[in-house]
């Protein structure tokens, strides 16, 4: 056997020192695929889709999903790749200057704010399945429902135990190891989503009175999304432009830790080219399920966050099986969440070993305990806490998702791309030899000017735009 080569001693990257690595290449595309796709696809995604009125809006969050989406996914990819160490110490090494260092734990409390309402939501998924496999929805009309899902919030004892069953299944999962935890349960619970939900997708496209549903879904009409005028068309865009960031999980290093844990075999390009179309694939799915569904019952869909809480167990009610039906729509749902849970846990509990340099059981304790303590204000804000609310945003759960999507995610993904484009942070050459190692399409070169201009300006735009309404309402002035 030959031997393998000294290691040069003055490569821009480390000697790579061994590190847990995924068990196979299908384990990283469908954990990072996992950690993508979630709440965002199966819930946000429909009821904005909802709310913005249909295909008009796909085609603009497609147009963001590749010209935002997709290159910042290779850079979080790239550097991790390159570094072989999550955020706590990949832009240290890979600039060691030091003076990227501080970007590490943007990650961290990025992907900590997340989790400190996705528990909460994810729990009321669990919850529905629960409550649909044992026919709590049986015989109630909408008001029912909803009252329902009233008592549930209001209840912090429930809350809280759905989101204490989110936590310890999560870490659970962590505590049997990278490869035989995360990447065994996740492998097989993204198999049984995609099961599900062709399954769930078939039944909602043959009910009858679908076609209307597939229409407003998959039919352009932009007079619908130009019904507010442009400052209609201005809310549309901010909304497809926030939803591609977080539906890629983007901008807190939660698929560059994904990164650290391959080695050089594929092209980076390719690989997110794969996790962007099972995102989206899974996302588009889920409103076939959805608005076929709501048109065939005559209820309306753009509900906005109820959509999926109320007006949906009101539909399977009316269904033949309706029961079957509900408890598997919210299997699929709670899968598609759990494994976001776990893809996160991930990552903090491995920037918890390398920053402060301790044992993964001792990192997973430490987390469990962050995590739990941190879960309970978003928890509490729908009883307890309801009265703290910031206005123009709304309760702690809506102000803990705004501080995350509209602010982390999009100035976490610019800096991604400022890092990875300029001189002082990893530079564009050093980028894109990480990138382009291993076989698979490259990283297209013409694309450097739009990401070192127009990116950066869509993005501060946008942002400012987000802020505009909210800041005359703060004023007092609208
Ligand atoms: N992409 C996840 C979803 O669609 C949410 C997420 C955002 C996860 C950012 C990690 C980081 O639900």
């Amino acid at each position: 056997m030959a031997s393998s080569p000294a290691p040069s001693p003055s490569t821009a990257t480390p000697a790579k020192q061994p590190r847990e690595h995924f068990a196979s290449r299908l384990g990283f595309i469908l954990i990072s695929a996992g950690c993508a796709i979630g709440l965002g696809n199966v819930w946000r995604f429909p009821y904005i889709v909802g709310e913005y009125g249909g295909a008009a809006f796909i085609l603009l969050y497609l147009i963001f999903l590749v010209i935002l989406g997709l290159p910042v996914m290779v850079m979080e990819f790239a550097i991790g790749r390159a570094s072989q160490r999550s955020c706590a110490k990949a832009f240290g090494v890979l600039q060691p200057s030091g003076r990227w260092n501080w970007f590490g734990w943007w990650s961290y409390i990025g992907c900590m704010l997340l989790m400190m309402f996705y528990t909460t939501v994810c729990g009321w998924m669990l919850a529905y399945t629960a409550k649909m496999a044992t026919g709590t929805f049986e015989g109630l009309d909408a008001e029912g429902v909803g009252g329902v899902f009233a008592t549930m919030l209001g209840n912090p004892t429930e809350l809280i135990g759905w989101m204490l069953a989110v936590i310890v299944i999560g870490f659970l999962v962590c505590s049997l190891g990278l490869q035989k935890g995360v990447e065994r349960v996740t492998k097989v619970m993204m198999v049984c989503l995609l099961g599900v939900m062709i399954i769930l997708a078939i039944r909602a496209i043959t009910l009858p009175g679908a076609a209307e549903g597939l229409e407003f879904y998959l039919v352009p009409d932009f007079g619908h999304m130009f019904a507010g005028g442009w400052a209609g068309f201005g809310d549309a865009v901010y909304a497809a432009m926030g939803q591609a960031f977080f539906t890629l999980s983007l901008g807190i290093g939660a698929m560059e830790v994904f990164g650290s844990r391959i080695g050089d075999a594929h092209s980076l390009t390719g690989e997110a080219l794969r996790i962007c179309g099972l995102d989206t694939v899974v996302a588009i799915i889920a409103g076939l399920i959805i608005f076929p569904t709501c048109f065939a019952f005559a209820v309306a869909p753009d509900q906005g966050p109820a959509l999926v809480f109320v007006t949906l167990p009101n539909v399977f009610g009316q269904m033949p099986l309706g029961q079957l039906w509900g408890a598997l729509f919210f299997v699929f749902m709670s899968f598609a969440a759990l494994s976001t849970i776990i893809a996160v846990f991930e990552n903090l509990i491995t920037f918890t070993m390398e920053k402060w340099n301790v044992t993964r059981s001792t990192a997973i304790a430490r987390t469990a305990v962050l995590v739990t303590v941190l879960s309970l204000p978003c928890a509490l804000g729908f009883n307890v806490l309801a009265g703290v609310t910031v206005p123009g945003i709304g309760d702690i759960q809506s102000i803990e998702a705004f501080i995350v999507s509209n602010n982390l995610l999009p100035l976490g993904s610019l800096l991604y791309v400022i890092f990875c484009l300029s001189k002082n942070g990893w530079g564009w050459q050093n980028f894109l030899a990480a990138a382009d190692a291993g076989s698979g399409p490259r990283f297209p070169r013409w694309a450097h000017g739009w990401l070192a201009f127009g990116l950066p300006i869509l993005i501060i735009i946008i942002f400012i735009m987000g802020y505009v309404p909210k800041i005359l309402l703060w004023m007092g002035m609208a």
